[in-house]
């Protein structure tokens, strides 16, 4: 998969000590506003789930939404949105996660999906693995089959992907950061 890994590694811009001293962020803005990385990236996600029978992308707030929303309309799957507490206005299901300081918690309206949906799980980044795992969770709650949970960049030193993999989900990511 290297074909759409060097475009997509290559299109994004690290940027030193943001948001604060020693982190190197991984800014996906020069992704986006390359019409041709931008182009490949969707068709990453498209070519590893086109043959499959997948009902909805589920997508998270907000970089995530970036990457759903146009993969959702090529698979001909429904969007969900996995929202930050307190954006969704109809019954949800809340779950909390660890941030380096502090919690944070995701939501999902409950009627999202049917028992038994297939979804793809969609973010832009997996760092510590914290906000993923709580989208998968709230998934799970509903009853729904989690086919992959998928990313435009994956952070392997932070160890997220890997303690993704030990609670049992399939993992995709496009591109890696050591
Ligand atoms: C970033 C990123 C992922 C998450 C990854 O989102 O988009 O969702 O952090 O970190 P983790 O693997 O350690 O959980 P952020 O919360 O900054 O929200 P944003 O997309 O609204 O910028
Ligand atoms: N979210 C968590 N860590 C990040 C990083 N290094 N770059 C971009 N987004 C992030």
């Amino acid at each position: 998969m290297d074909y759409f890994a060097d475009t997509i590694r290559n299109a994004i811009r690290t940027v030193p000590d943001w948001p604060k001293p020693g982190v190197a962020f991984r800014d996906i803005t020069t992704v986006l506003q390359d019409r041709t990385a931008f182009r490949k990236l969707v068709d990453a996600f498209v070519h590893r789930y086109h043959d499959q029978k997948i009902d909805a992308i589920a997508a998270i707030d907000a970089r995530g939404f970036i990457i759903g929303a146009p993969l959702a309309y090529e698979l001909n799957a429904g969007l969900v949105l996995v929202r930050k507490k307190g954006k969704l206005p109809f019954d949800t299901l809340v779950e909390d996660y660890e941030l380096e300081y502090g919690t944070a918690s995701v939501e999902l309206h409950k009627d999202a999906f049917k028992p038994g949906d297939k979804v793809v799980l969609v973010d832009d980044l997996i760092a510590t693995g914290g906000t993923m795992l709580a989208a998968s969770r709230l998934i799970r709650r509903i009853g729904a089959e989690i086919v992959e949970v998928s990313a435009m960049i994956d952070l392997p030193d932070l160890g997220g992907s890997r303690k993704l993999r030990e609670e049992g989900l399939n993992v995709y990511t496009v591109c890696q950061f050591e």
